[in-house]
């Protein structure tokens, strides 16, 4: 990569985190693309896969008359969703290794849809990468986004400790120079790239489930990782933050809402 490692974990261990993560925001994704014109026999790029949660949906909604081409910098991602597509059979989803930077040396404008999901928020230049993804967009091609706003994570009756992560995101966001809050500045970068039919939504869920909500046990394991690393606790309040997430997600007394997701699509 050229501009700054991904700072979480890649590979099995995060795989349940992430797919956790894309269930409790499946209906609202799906969705918003099904509505912005994705068809059968489309070629899709799905930019920062991951281990292709996405990448596998748009296989089923193209079909083996369409592609999708699911590209993510880390080959420990890109092997898990080898051995997925392995397992299923599917033939019409191209793996490909490759840093978000440099799409367009690789690429030229032959997509119908481009697509990235958690994923901006991670990279040092997003602005930078978001011109990649419009470059390799066929003319008339399809732009769309998905990000979080992580710092709207939210509580009723509100929690210190879940204040308390939200202002660490915000140091580890700093050192790293990444923009955890991008997804609220997209609509910015799309009317700045020119892009046309801008279409909007916004949504932060409601997280119900019992899996859903213990999804911040593995949030905060994942993240106070990275302030441990970073030096921003110590151990012991690693422990502290870790229980009482332990704490909110199991008591049912509170209203836990996932955070802000902004979804953008505009047409090239
Ligand atoms: C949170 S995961 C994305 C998950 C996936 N989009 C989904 O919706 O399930 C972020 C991914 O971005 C990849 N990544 C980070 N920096 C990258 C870069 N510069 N170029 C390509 N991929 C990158 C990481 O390897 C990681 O797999």
């Amino acid at each position: 990569m050229n501009a700054g490692k991904y700072v979480l974990d890649v590979g099995e261990i995060d795989l349940h985190r992430m797919t956790l993560l894309g269930d409790i925001y499946k209906p609202y994704t799906t969705l918003f693309i099904e509505h912005n014109g994705l068809r059968g026999g489309m070629h899709v790029a799905d930019v920062g896969c991951g281990p292709g949660n996405m990448s596998l949906w748009f296989a089923d909604q193209v079909g083996t008359s369409g592609s999708v081409t699911a590209i993510d910098s880390s080959s420990e991602q890109l092997n898990i969703l080898k051995s997925r597509l392995q397992s299923k059979n599917i033939t019409h989803v191209l793996p490909k290794k490759l840093d978000v930077y440099e799409l367009s040396k690789h690429f030229n404008q032959q997509f119908d849809v481009v697509y990235c999901r958690f994923f901006l928020i991670h990279l040092q230049e997003p602005v930078k990468a978001i011109y990649q993804l419009k470059k390799i967009l066929k003319p008339n091609g399809r732009l769309i986004i998905a990000e979080l706003d992580n710092y709207t994570w939210y509580s009723y009756p509100e929690n210190s400790y879940l204040q308390r992560d939200i202002d660490l995101l915000c140091q580890l966001a700093k050192r790293r120079g990444i923009d955890l809050s991008i997804g609220k500045k997209l609509y910015a970068h799309f009317k700045a790239l020119q892009l046309n039919d801008i279409n909007i939504n916004i949504a932060q869920p409601v997280l119900m489930e019992k899996e859903h909500r213990e999804y911040m046990i593995f949030k905060i394991q994942t993240w106070g990782k990275k302030y441990l690393e970073h030096q921003l606790i110590n151990q012991n309040e690693f422990e502290e933050l870790l229980n009482n997430f332990k704490a909110l997600a199991l008591n049912e007394e509170y209203l836990l809402l996932g955070a802000r997701m902004f979804q953008i699509a505009g047409t090239n």
